[in-house]
C-alpha cells in the first residue's frame, strides 16, 4: 500500500474497514465532489490532466468557469478522512493565492475564484463555443504582435511581482489574441523569497530563462526571434524595480 510508512493507526484501521480508498477517484466522483463542496452547480468535460491536477469545465448557475483539483488518494465518500488531503490543500491554495497576487497586480491571468480543500475555482477562459486553446495548438493570426504580447505578458508578471517558473506554450492560452499565463503552481512571489532571498530568485530566473528558450524554439517556426536577453532584462527590472519599491 502506497503510504503504509506514514500513516498512523487510526487510518490503518479506516483502510482495513474499508473506509478509505486508494485509488483516484473517477470521473463521476470528482463531479460529485466539486458539486457538494459547492464551487460549481454543474460539471462538464474534463480539459486538461497534468502531473498534479486534473481541470474540469463547469457551470456556476449560468456562469462557465474551471476548477483545477489536485490529485490524492481520497476516500470513498461514505466516511473517512482524504490521505494527502493536507498537501494537496497547500498546493491548491499556493495556486490560488498567486493567482489572486498576479491578477491583482494586473497580469493577464485567470481571475481566481475560491478554494475548498485540494480544489479551486477560477475564470474560464474561452467562449461558450470553444475553449482556449493552448499557444502550443493556436492558429496565431498574427505571429508577430503575438510574440510582442508575450513579451509584454511576461514583463507584466514581473510587474505584479511574479516569476513564472514553467513559461512553455502549453501553459499560455490564447484568449482575445491575448497570451493568458496559467498554470501558476511553480512560481515565485518575490516579496515572500525567504532567506536568502537571491538564492531563490537565482533559480526563478534560470527557470524564466528555460521557459524564454522553450518559446523561443516556438516562435522560430513563425520565422520569428523571440530576444531572450532583452526578455530577460525586461523581466529583471521590473522584479527589481518591485523588490526596491
Ligand atoms: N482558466 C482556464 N480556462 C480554460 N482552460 C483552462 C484554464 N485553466 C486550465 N485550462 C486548460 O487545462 C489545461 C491544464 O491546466 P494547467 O496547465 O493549469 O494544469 P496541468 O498542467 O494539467 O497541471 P499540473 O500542474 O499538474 O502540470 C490547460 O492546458 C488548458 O487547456
Ligand atoms: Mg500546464
Amino acid at each position: 500500500m502506497p503510504n503504509d510508512g506514514y500513516l498512523d493507526k487510526s487510518v490503518h484501521w479506516k483502510v482495513r474497514s474499508g473506509q478509505l480508498a486508494f485509488a483516484e477517484p473517477t470521473h463521476g466522483e470528482v463531479a460529485e465532489a466539486i458539486l457538494d463542496c459547492g464551487l460549481a452547480t454543474e460539471v462538464g468535460q474534463r480539459l486538461g490532466s497534468g502531473k498534479e491536477a486534473d481541470v474540469y469545465l463547469c457551470r456556476d448557475r449560468n456562469r462557465l468557469l474551471v476548477v483545477k483539483t489536485y490529485r490524492q488518494y481520497r476516500t470513498s465518500h461514505t466516511g473517512g478522512r482524504p490521505v494527502k488531503l493536507e498537501s494537496m490543500g497547500q498546493r491548491a491554495l499556493r495556486e490560488l493565492e498567486l493567482l489572486g497576487y498576479a491578477w491583482e497586480g494586473g497580469a493577464r491571468v485567470p481571475k481566481p475564484g475560491r478554494r475548498v480543500e485540494n480544489m479551486f475555482s477560477m475564470q474560464y477562459l474561452g467562449t461558450a463555443e470553444a475553449v482556449a486553446p493552448m499557444l502550443q495548438h493556436a492558429v496565431l493570426r498574427d505571429p508577430g504582435l503575438f510574440l510582442q504580447r508575450t513579451i509584454d505578458g511576461i514583463e507584466g508578471l514581473a510587474e505584479a511581482g511574479i516569476v513564472h517558473s514553467d513559461l512553455s506554450p502549453f501553459n499560455i492560452l490564447v484568449h482575445d489574441d491575448q497570451p493568458w499565463y496559467i498554470d501558476l503552481a511553480a512560481g515565485i512571489r518575490v516579496d515572500r523569497l525567504g532567506a536568502p532571498p537571491w538564492v531563490r530568485l537565482n533559480e526563478a530566473f534560470r527557470a524564466l530563462e528555460r521557459g524564454a528558450e522553450v518559446l523561443a524554439r516556438y516562435f522560430r517556426k513563425y520565422g520569428l526571434t523571440l530576444d531572450r536577453a532583452d526578455l530577460m532584462n525586461r523581466a529583471r527590472t521590473k522584479i527589481d524595480l518591485f523588490r526596491l519599491g
